[in-house]
């Protein structure tokens, strides 16, 4: 996937369309919070955490840099990124990933995020700005970093998102705890004792930051032009041979030392809402900073009490759920909709819409769920009638269409994160899932049937008599019968008939007429 072309020069890719300045400045103002009074970075996170919108702060620190935060932490800006609505976005991610990939080399006089280098003391990471994201983080980190490195074993190239805090001008911890393709990438060069070049992206499109969610046996630069739907510019590095989207507003080029996970780091304010311990991570050496003249320094969030409006909980989200669908796709008939709540971190609350085919399927789904995602720790199954993206109706679903003793399913010792804080520091815990389905074969049901308002379909009749003559009617099929659009007409006449017919009710409250008396 993803062979490199050469661009020869000419204007076949566009290094403006996905630039991420173009994508934030085109953002309406319900979308965008733009702050042109200058601000500490020591404010920056009392603005960023909990704001429904992104933050483009014109003016941050004593260097008066522009800093852009949360652009990716709501469904409607992911959407906006994909050129689609809300609703559409999975669709779109399922329809570009199956894309061919175009990669196209730029020359680097070309590539706009080496408009600028800075080597030697000129690269510089506290000349960057970075700022404090939670009040007991270890230091402040670059939070919006892509790393992209080359597996030296397969030669792919590796993409995913990482912390870097901040340990002097050239010298960052890299948060490599959590099992990644990067993290055993890491690891086995530093058991060869070898360093391991990589090049950090700081400042993408939106698209970018979904294809480095993705964990796939592929080379993950292809992901990056899939998922753009079109060419990909690449360039390579000054200072190793890694290739970077050359739209990226600035690179961070460099190496991880071989030492391994040795210098202590942390804590951070987690995915989960809460701190994780001090760990013991790799260091990263910068070797250069490269970036666009007019380079705007993006900062994502990630923890706080207002999980869903973090751009990690938001981009977990959609690759948990394009994860869940493609278990689902095999192991129900008709799987309608997924969607990751991303108030649990977009992992540990998944909900899913099946239409039931066969008795039981809901607990399939539950198994297939919590089979493909580590992650997940409840699983939410409902009718298609639920609309699973609304916390309204799912608790609707809950409430009414759930026994315990029946519609629970719980399994033990199963492997969790062991970031949630209720494990108790175990890697197992315990997962349920909650099946909010209708008994199979119900649907006919009056007590299950959802009240709506009138709308007076049905055919029309002489009389009221008539009508009932014909069969059962409620009484709004009685309206209808004789078009009526008020309805104590209907009254009257019923009371007529159940003093000279016999007018009775059905089991399912209809209105029923009998012999005359
Ligand atoms: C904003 C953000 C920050 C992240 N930071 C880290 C991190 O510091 N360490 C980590 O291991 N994963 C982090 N992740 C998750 C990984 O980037 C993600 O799991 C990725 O798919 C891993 O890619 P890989 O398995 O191809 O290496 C972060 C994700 C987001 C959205």
């Amino acid at each position: 996937m993803g062979e490199a072309t050469s661009l020869g020069g000419s204007a076949a890719v566009d290094l403006e369309e996905f630039r991420l300045r173009r994508f934030v400045e085109n953002l309406p103002e319900e979308e965008l919070d733009e702050r042109t009074e200058n601000t500490d970075l020591a404010n920056l996170p009392l603005i960023i955490d909990g704001n429904p919108r992104a933050v483009l702060f014109r003016s941050a620190g004593p260097d008066a840099q522009e800093v852009v935060a949360s652009v990716c932490a709501s469904r409607s800006r992911l959407a906006r990124a994909f050129g689609v609505t809300p609703a559409g976005l999975f669709n779109e991610v399922q329809r570009r990933l199956r894309n061919q990939p175009q990669i196209l080399e730029v020359p680097r006089a070309q590539a706009p995020c080496q408009q600028v280098v800075l080597q030697g003391a000129d690269a510089d990471l506290t000349r960057l700005p970075v700022h404090l994201q939670h009040g007991l983080d270890g230091a402040p980190y670059i939070s919006s970093a892509i790393d992209y490195v080359l597996d030296p074993k397969s030669g792919l190239t590796n993409v995913g998102i990482r912390r870097l805090m901040l340990r002097g001008p050239r010298e960052a911890g890299a948060d490599l705890v959590a099992p990644s393709d990067l993290k055993a990438i890491y690891e086995a060069s530093s058991r060869a004792g070898e360093r391991l070049p990589v090049s950090f992206v700081v400042g993408a499109h939106p698209v970018d930051y979904v294809a480095a969610m993705m964990r796939l046996p592929v080379d993950e630069l292809g992901v990056v032009a899939a998922l753009r739907d079109k060419p990909l510019g690449v360039v390579k590095c000054v200072t190793n041979d890694i290739r970077v989207p050359a739209d990226a507003e600035m690179v961070l080029e460099g190496y991880l030392d071989e030492r391994g996970h040795v210098e202590p780091e942390g804590p951070y304010g987690e995915f989960l809402g809460y701190y994780g311990a001090l760990k013991r991570n790799p260091v990263f050496h910068l070797t250069a900073i490269t970036c666009r003249k007019d380079a705007l320094f993006q900062t994502m969030s990630i923890s706080g009490p207002a999980l869903g409006r973090t751009d990690t909980a938001q981009l977990a989200a959609l690759r948990a759920e394009l994860t869940v669908w493609r278990a689902l796709e095999t192991a129900v008939r008709e799987p309608v909709a997924v969607y990751a709540a991303a108030s649990s971190g977009g992992l540990l609350n998944i909900r899913i819409a099946i239409r039931q085919r066969v008795p039981g399927e809901a607990r399939n789904a539950i198994a297939a769920t919590l089979g493909s995602l580590a992650n997940a720790k409840h699983v939410f199954v409902v009718d298609p009638d639920i609309d699973i993206t609304n916390d309204e109706q799912m608790d609707w679903a809950l409430a009414t269409r759930f026994q315990a003793d029946r519609d629970l399913l719980i399994m033990e010792g199963l492997r969790a994160m062991p970031l949630d804080p209720s494990l108790n520091g175990s890697h197992n815990g315990a997962k349920a899932g909650f099946d909010c389905t209708w008994p199979f074969g119900s649907q006919d049901r009056l007590d299950i049937s959802v009240p709506q308002a009138p709308r007076f379909d049905g055919k029309r009749f002489a009389s009221i008599e008539e009508a009932l003559k014909a069969g059962p009617k409620y009484f709004e099929e009685l309206m209808a019968a004789i078009a009526s659009r008020d309805g104590r007409e209907v009254v009257r006449e019923l009371d007529r008939l159940r003093s000279t017919s016999t007018l009775t009710r059905d089991q399912q409250g209809r209105y029923v007429l009998g012999a005359a008396s």
